[in-house]
């Protein structure tokens, strides 16, 4: 069977016809034609792969990685980076429109950073394969539970992906080789962790093996036997500082490896310093900051010289936020408080309403609990970081139609190059 594919889902598949029936087809881009084998018939839908493809789209471009197609971590490598982003913006767009019925007064250009290399964190998972009698250490394979086995990841920093391969030969040198499943990456400014998860305690010669090779590369080791908080630093023996900073606005934040950071660095510090535009700040502004999580933005906004309260649901990440304004001597602007977001009420809407300005960056789920007591005469701006257009069309829907807000603009993050995963900023004024 032969489809024209027409466009493309969020998942990177191709989207065509089959006797009017939709085909979704893996590795198949708008414009081609492709031979395309079907794998799953339903009522509405089929899915297949491609199996040639006839007239090749000048997107189409050769993956990086080895392990594109089967690597669960990247699905957008064999399309070229314009393309990519265009394909993001359309997902924003789409989105608003159709689920929010709303439609941005403009679309601001996105916001880049490096195409590879730019993941500061990651996790890594591990598997001793018995019968090979070799240790894989890699992403899942797409849709499975299989680790892939990498030699190299294009989206690691390079420093990180040339260790791959001596560390399977680490983990499989392991007396708890079968023990291992996770490792996890975090570099700093001036450090490279990896924390290793074990279920079962390391033999000393384990210990020795490991401090032995983050010797050689320079690099910080924890433990962890159990949940978060059994975390342990194992190498060297005086303690390190995690940190990254935005360098223009001299801002440098600490944070612990259990702690949520932005994951790209470099578009997280450009992603702030629009965000700060956006809001248009004034020393006189009050803000608030929801879902501030180690202060990322609530720094930011202080720096300008307004005052900004965050709040965040989980008490470690409050405490932090709390020493990174000291850190950074903002401590006078900044005020942090738990506060679970997703609660009726919380928070206490009036003083929301108070506000002059509200930067709010929810997880996927977005912020409908929050958006319904935003109200229509709360504060004259906000500024919506999404990591999910589903729920930002949601929210941005409520905000418009039923709080008289207007949507003056909106545009990508591309925080995730070469992955389907769409960030988004917009900005909402009366
Ligand atoms: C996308 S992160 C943003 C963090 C921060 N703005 C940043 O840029 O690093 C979302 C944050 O929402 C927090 N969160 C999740 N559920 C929450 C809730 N119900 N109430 C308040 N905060 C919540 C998470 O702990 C996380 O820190």
């Amino acid at each position: 069977m032969e489809v024209l594919i027409e466009s493309v889902d969020h998942e990177a598949r191709g989207v065509g016809r089959n006797d009017n029936k939709v085909v979704f087809v893996e590795n198949a881009l708008p414009q081609e034609i492709v031979g395309v084998d079907i794998r799953r018939r339903k009522p509405s839908y089929e899915t297949g792969v491609s199996t040639y493809i006839k007239s090749v789209s000048a997107s189409r471009i050769k993956p990086r990685c080895v392990n594109f197609g089967v690597c669960g971590g990247c699905s957008f490598q064999h399309i070229d980076a314009r393309t990519q982003l265009a394909i993001k913006q359309r997902v924003l767009e789409d989105a608003l429109e159709r689920i929010g019925s709303v439609r941005p007064e403009q679309i601001l250009s996105p916001i880049c950073g490096p195409q590879f290399n730019y993941r500061s964190r990651a996790r890594l998972s591990s598997r001793y394969v018995i019968k090979k009698e070799k240790a894989l250490v890699g992403f899942r394979e797409k849709g499975k539970s299989y680790v892939v086995d990498m030699a190299s990841c294009e989206v690691l920093p390079d420093h990180i992906s040339r260790l791959l391969p001596e560390l399977k030969l680490l983990v499989q040198s392991f007396s708890i080789r079968e023990r291992v499943p996770q490792i996890e990456v975090a570099c700093g400014n001036d450090v490279n962790v990896l924390a290793f998860r074990m279920l079962e305690d390391p033999s000393l010669e384990d210990l020795r093996l490991l401090e032995q090779f983050a010797a050689k590369h320079d690099l910080v080791i924890f433990m962890q036997r159990g949940g978060p908080a059994t975390l342990t630093q194992i190498y060297p023996d005086e303690p390190v500082a995690l940190t990254y900073s935005i360098t223009d606005m001299n801002l440098t934040y600490e944070f612990g490896l259990s702690e949520f950071t932005q994951v790209n660095t470099d578009v997280n510090s450009v992603l702030v310093r629009r965000a700060m535009s956006m809001l248009d700040l004034k020393p006189t502004d009050r803000v608030a900051d929801l879902f501030c999580g180690l202060g990322n933005f609530s720094l930011a906004i202080a720096r300008s010289g307004a005052q900004v309260i965050g709040l965040e649901a989980n008490q470690e990440l409050i405490d932090r936020a709390i020493d990174n304004a000291a850190r950074n001597e903002l401590s006078d602007l900044c005020d942090f408080k738990v506060a679970n977001l997703f609660t009726d009420g919380c928070p206490d809407y009036r003083s929301l309403q108070s506000m002059d300005k509200l930067l709010i960056d929810p997880p996927r789920d977005g912020a409908a609990e929050l958006i319904k007591g935003v109200g229509s005469d709360g504060p004259k701006k906000i500024v919506y970081v999404s990591c999910n257009p589903a729920t930002l069309a949601r929210d941005a829907g409520t905000l418009v139609h039923e709080h008289g807000y207007r949507l003056l603009s909106a545009g990508i993050v591309n925080m995730f190059p070469n992955t389907s995963h769409v960030e988004s900023i917009a900005l909402f004024g009366r």
